[in-house]
């Protein structure tokens, strides 16, 4: 089976190093990929969202199966671009159509959703320009901090969370008049805010049956202790310690199983990974959001568990026989500690060169903002490079990923010390 990765980032990456592992797979493509992903597969050099090119590509490479790593082409309807395509149609891709894709591309869409289907979320109303006043007097009913949501796609951006008053109407005003996140802000979600521990559930469907992928817990902030501005993640720990057998039980039941009936019954046709963003309020799980895709660096801790052969997964999932397949999960922990450029999320340099690759033992480096020049790998966006290793415990797991950590170098380097420091 010849295969297509789509993104170019540590989740990538770590799809196109298990995909790599499969005697299933032939020949391996990623488009754009990385300096990771050049060591394992081909990599074509698109723009994910170019669907006429990646079209091309696909029928001249022979390519079977469409793995879509982000959000974007997913929301833009690259699954329903293939099926309206008498050439691709037989091409199976992983990740869902446009329609359910609004599960992520629509806060306010997701927000319905869950209501629809007595999914546990926190409390929320929507607004626009037209209603901005009402926005005001919702937020006075409202105790601090106030969460407001663009509606659409930011980029991570799009959320606020604010402790006063007057700061959470200018906001809302900027956002809903001034296009403060532009399209994405032409809706505004507020909601009630959620005080607990959050955690992340990935779900695979083929929309008839489902499987539950190992939990894992991402850090978001740049600084230790959580604090400081919001990253694309710094790290992440799989499994999530807290979340025992009651607990993930009430994960299945509450939300996974409605979700899943759910896009059946709004007849949501979903072939893919449901990323569930998970709060623990008291005992009991609340959802935050929904991805349709898997999360970074999440995927570099929750992929190495996975012991069955991912092209059978996807291929199970393409042909709806997901109930079929047993997926095996190593017993192990994984942790994954992002190494990002300074200045990051802010303002950054590129094109600094990365040493110390060959030194690393034990642990599995996945690059993300890394390409190859002249033979060297040089640092090319905010988060360069994930380190996971596999442990007994996850704090044996997170050790050997900082040893190996000390062998890497590259300029103005940063990485956050302190993963899993609240587990
Ligand atoms: P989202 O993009 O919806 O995942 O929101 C980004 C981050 O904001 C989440 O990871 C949470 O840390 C925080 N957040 C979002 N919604 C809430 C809420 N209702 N209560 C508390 N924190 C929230
Ligand atoms: N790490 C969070 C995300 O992928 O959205």
């Amino acid at each position: 089976m010849n295969i297509l990765v789509l993104g170019s980032g540590g989740r990538e990456h770590t799809f196109a190093w298990k995909l790599a592992q499969s005697d299933k797979c032939s020949n391996l493509f990623v488009a754009p990929g990385n300096s990771g992903t050049a060591t394992i597969a081909k990599n074509l050099n698109l723009v994910v969202t170019d669907f006429n090119a990646i079209k091309e590509e696909v029928l001249k490479n022979d390519i079977n199966l469409v793995i879509v790593g982000p959000e974007d082409p997913l929301v833009q309807g690259i699954h329903d671009f293939f099926l309206n395509d008498k050439d691709l149609k037989s091409v199976s891709v992983i990740g869902p159509q446009k329609a359910a894709a609004q599960l992520e591309g629509s806060k306010e869409f997701a927000k319905e959703f869950m209501m629809r289907h007595n999914i546990p979320t926190a409390a929320y109303q929507s607004f626009t320009k037209a209603n901005v006043e009402e926005g005001y007097k919702f937020l006075e009913s409202l105790n601090a901090p106030y969460v407001l949501k663009a509606d659409g796609l930011a980029a991570g951006k799009g959320v606020l969370i604010l402790n006063d008053l007057n700061e959470a109407k200018s906001e809302l005003k900027s956002m809903l008049v001034n296009a403060k996140f532009g399209d994405a802000s032409t809706k505004v979600v507020i909601e009630e805010f959620l005080d607990g521990i959050e955690l992340s559930c990935f779900v695979l469907t083929d929309g008839k049956d489902y499987k539950i992928l190992p939990t894992a817990k991402d850090y978001k902030r740049i600084g230790e202790g959580d604090i400081g501005l919001n990253t694309g993640g710094m790290g992440a720990v799989s499994p999530v310690p807290f979340a025992n057998k009651d607990f993930l039980d009430k994960i299945e039941n509450q939300i996974v199983k409605p979700t899943v009936e759910g896009l059946k019954k709004d007849n949501l046709p979903y072939v893919g990974f449901i990323f569930i963003g998970l709060i623990k309020v008291g005992n009991d799980p609340k959802v935050i959001e929904y991805n349709v895709r898997m999360g970074d660096p999440e995927t570099e801790a929750v992929l190495p568990r996975i012991k069955t052969d991912l092209v059978e997964i996807f291929k199970a999932m393409a042909n709806k026989t997901l109930s079929k397949i047993n997926i095996e999960i190593d017993d192990r922990a994984a942790t994954t500690v992002m190494l990002v450029s300074g200045g990051y999320p802010e303002a950054y340099e590129k094109g600094k060169e990365i040493s110390g690759l060959e030194h690393v033992e034990d642990s599995i480096v996945f690059h993300a903002g890394a390409k190859k020049e002249n033979g060297k790998v040089l640092t090319s966006g905010g988060r360069v490079m994930a380190v996971t290793s596999y442990g007994n415990t996850y704090q044996e797991a997170i050790k050997k990923s900082y040893q190996n950590i000390e062998k890497l170098h590259f300029d103005k380097m940063y990485y956050r010390k302190d993963i899993g420091f609240d587990l």
